[in-house]
This record gives structure tokens, C-alpha cells and sequence, in this order.
């Protein structure tokens, strides 16, 4: 079974003496309902040559707004732990809210302009908890290496915008989202669905898949584009957030759209359960 800590303090204690022996520490950070997309996520920072690997789990309070599903978020902890023995993680980080936030807690992290649109505009202070957790997080167990999977892709963006422009000395991973065989994403979230939503769900993936195969085969309009993403989607799902290209570094408005330079980003409800997902136009999803 993985070692299991529970406060800051130890954890970097623990990480101390592996990075005086000379060790790579990697990080995986998690919000726990751990599947098999996280562990490909602990295989990357692995291949990449970290040992020990941290799996932190942690509910992060902060990157849920008042009507989001933070009190209904799935909490497994026991399956997950397992599941990390299943996959040699060596360590667990799994602090409890009050350990991350003591009272009197008043700091953040903010990055800018690439959290603005998209989740930025659905969920305002999401970000902000999100880099903020995120640089405890990195804080806390001090790795030289760690991964984050492409599904939060503006998550992604903004992760390693912030590592650059705050000069933190860590590699950073963004990893191929892990599918089900049907393309649907994984996600934690895919438990909310019901039977029938889970077999609607895929729709997302058959619009990021026309979109994507549309430009390889040379369809360069933005708006035609989004329109081949939309239909499935529109049949399959109830409302519908965005559905949008965009320059595939900063998330702003691509101009001309060209390979590997333009990410195009779906969120979308079905039921109570909003998923995201996007594809990397011309060289995924195809
Ligand atoms: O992607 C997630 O699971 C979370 O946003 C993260 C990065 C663990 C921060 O809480």
C-alpha cells in the first residue's frame, strides 16, 4: 500500500530525503474518484523518470462555486487507494480541508487572461482555486515533474502558464486524454450519468471527431468547423456552454486556423451532469 500523509509539513519532510538521495519526485494531483485516465497520468510522470510518485487527493473547496457539485463530488477514497497500490504509486497526499485552508486563510494565485473565457465565464472563481490548490500542492511535496491530463484543457493552459510566469522549477506534463472505447472522456463525473445519458454521452466525442476530420481533410472555416462539432452534440445533449475554436496555447481567438495551432472545446449539459472535452484539430480525434 502507498504511504499515506496527511499534512504539508510531512510530506515535505518525506520528499526532502528522497530529493537529497538524488530522486525525481513526481506529482500527480487528483481530486480522488480515481480512474483509469489519473493513472495513465502517474505512467507519464513515471516514463519521465519520477520516483517516488505522490498521488495527492484532494477536494479542493476553493474551485467550486456556491451551486456547483462540491457536496455531492464522489469521494472514494478507500477504491482509490487501492487502485494507487495497483499502479506502485509510493506515496498518497490526502490532507483534509482544514489542514489546506486553517483558518485565516486569505492567499490565492491568479493568472490572467487565458482563465477569462470559456470555464472562465461559466465559472468565475474556478481558476482562482484551482492554481491557488495547486501551488500548495507544489509546495507541499516539491516535484520536479508533474502531469495534468488535456480533458481540463484551459486548466492545463493555465497551469503552465502559471509555472512559467512564476518561475516554479517543475516540469510540467499535459497528457492525452484517456476514452473510453465508445470516446467518451473519462472523467470522475461520468458517474453522475444515468444508463440512458451514458449512452448519449459519446456524442461530444463524434462532433469533436467530425470537427477534427473535417480539417484534415482541408475544411479551414472556424464557423463551419464548430457547425459539424455542434450537430451530434445538439441531438444528443440538452444545453449546450460552448462549443468554440481557439488558438491552442493562449485560448483566444485563433485567426487563421492551422495544424496543432487551434484547440477546439466543447462544454455541454446532459441531465444534471455538464462534461467538457476537445481535441487538438487535425492531429486528434480522428
Ligand atoms: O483536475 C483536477 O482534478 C483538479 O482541478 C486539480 C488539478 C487536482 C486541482 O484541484
Amino acid at each position: 500500500m502507498p504511504q499515506v500523509i496527511d499534512n504539508p509539513r510531512e510530506l515535505f519532510a518525506a520528499t526532502e530525503v528522497w530529493r537529497g538521495r538524488g530522486l525525481r519526485v513526481g506529482l500527480v494531483p487528483t481530486m480522488g474518484a480515481l480512474h483509469e485516465g489519473h493513472m495513465s497520468l502517474v505512467a507519464a510522470v513515471r516514463a519521465a523518470g519520477a520516483r517516488p510518485v505522490v498521488v495527492s487527493i484532494f477536494v479542493n473547496p476553493l474551485q467550486f462555486g456556491k451551486n456547483e457539485d462540491l457536496a455531492k463530488y464522489p469521494r472514494t477514497f478507500a477504491e482509490d487507494l487501492a487502485r494507487c497500490d495497483n499502479h506502485g504509486v509510493e506515496v498518497v497526499y490526502a490532507p483534509a480541508p482544514d489542514a489546506m485552508y486553517p483558518v485565516g486563510f486569505q492567499s490565492h494565485v491568479e493568472v490572467e487572461r487565458v482563465t477569462a473565457p470559456f470555464e472562465g465565464e461559466a465559472r468565475p472563481t474556478h481558476f482562482r482555486g484551482v492554481t491557488t490548490v495547486v501551488t500548495k500542492l507544489f509546495n507541499a511535496t516539491g516535484p520536479c515533474i508533474a502531469a495534468f491530463g488535456r480533458k481540463d484543457y484551459q486548466q492545463w493552459r493555465t497551469l503552465d502558464r502559471m509555472v512559467r510566469d512564476l518561475d516554479m522549477p517543475v516540469e510540467m506534463l499535459g497528457c492525452p486524454i484517456a476514452r473510453d472505447e465508445d470516446g467518451l472522456a473519462m472523467s470522475s463525473r461520468n458517474r453522475y450519468l444515468t444508463a440512458s445519458e451514458r449512452t448519449r454521452a459519446p456524442a461530444i466525442f463524434l462532433g469533436l471527431r467530425a470537427a477534427s476530420r473535417a480539417f484534415a481533410r482541408g475544411e479551414r472555416d472556424r464557423g463551419e468547423l464548430e457547425r459539424l462539432a455542434l450537430a451530434p452534440i445538439r441531438a444528443a445533449f440538452d444545453v449546450i456552454d460552448y462549443a468554440a475554436v481557439a488558438d491552442a496555447d493562449e485560448l483566444t481567438d485563433p485567426g487563421p486556423i492551422a495544424p496543432e495551432a487551434s484547440v477546439l472545446l466543447v462544454a455541454a449539459w446532459i441531465g444534471k451532469t455538464r462534461l467538457i472535452d476537445n481535441c487538438r484539430l487535425g492531429s486528434e480525434c480522428l
